[in-house]
């Protein structure tokens, strides 16, 4: 016979879970609060006219809210760390395809914050036009 008992206890991880959904240290991060650091951005907008200014025209990354409605920032980031400069996929580093996402960010719009954009699992939360 099943226990008529409903364990409150059990749901709490899961509870506890969703409660921190989208925060960093207890610290609310979502798009509209800044998600990068300025200085991730700059640096970004170098790497963009060395290795996709070739390819891309600056208009090429915005729109974003439209072009990757629904999808993350962590989609952006695997997308052009896994296939970007498409004459060179992979020739970036993590840190380095992560600045290239910052200056997207700022192309698009998105303030920057005071805690750098990095790759956690946080960024999967991070949505564009949500
Ligand atoms: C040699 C030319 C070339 C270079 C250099 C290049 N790309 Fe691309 N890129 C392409 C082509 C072609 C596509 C379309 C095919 C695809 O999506 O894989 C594309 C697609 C993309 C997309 C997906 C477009 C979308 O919004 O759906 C992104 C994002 C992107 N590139 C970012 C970059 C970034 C960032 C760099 C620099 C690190 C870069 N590209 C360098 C040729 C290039």
């Amino acid at each position: 016979m099943p226990s008529r008992e409903f364990s409150a206890w059990k749901a709490a991880p899961l509870i506890c879970g969703l409660l921190f959904l989208g925060k960093v240290n207890g610290e609310a991060v979502s798009l509209d609060h800044g998600a990068y650091l300025t200085i991730q951005a700059e640096s970004g907008e170098i790497l963009y006219q060395k290795n996709c200014a070739r390819c891309h025209t600056v208009n090429f990354y915005e729109d974003i809210e439209v072009r990757w409605h629904s999808m993350s920032v962590l989609d952006y980031f695997y997308k052009i760390r896994g296939s970007m400069p498409a004459d060179n996929p992979r020739s970036l580093t993590d840190i380095e395809y992560l600045e290239l996402v910052a200056w997207v960010l700022s192309v698009n719009g998105y303030p920057s914050g005071d805690k750098p954009l990095q790759a956690k699992s946080y960024i999967g939360l991070l949505k564009f036009g949500e």
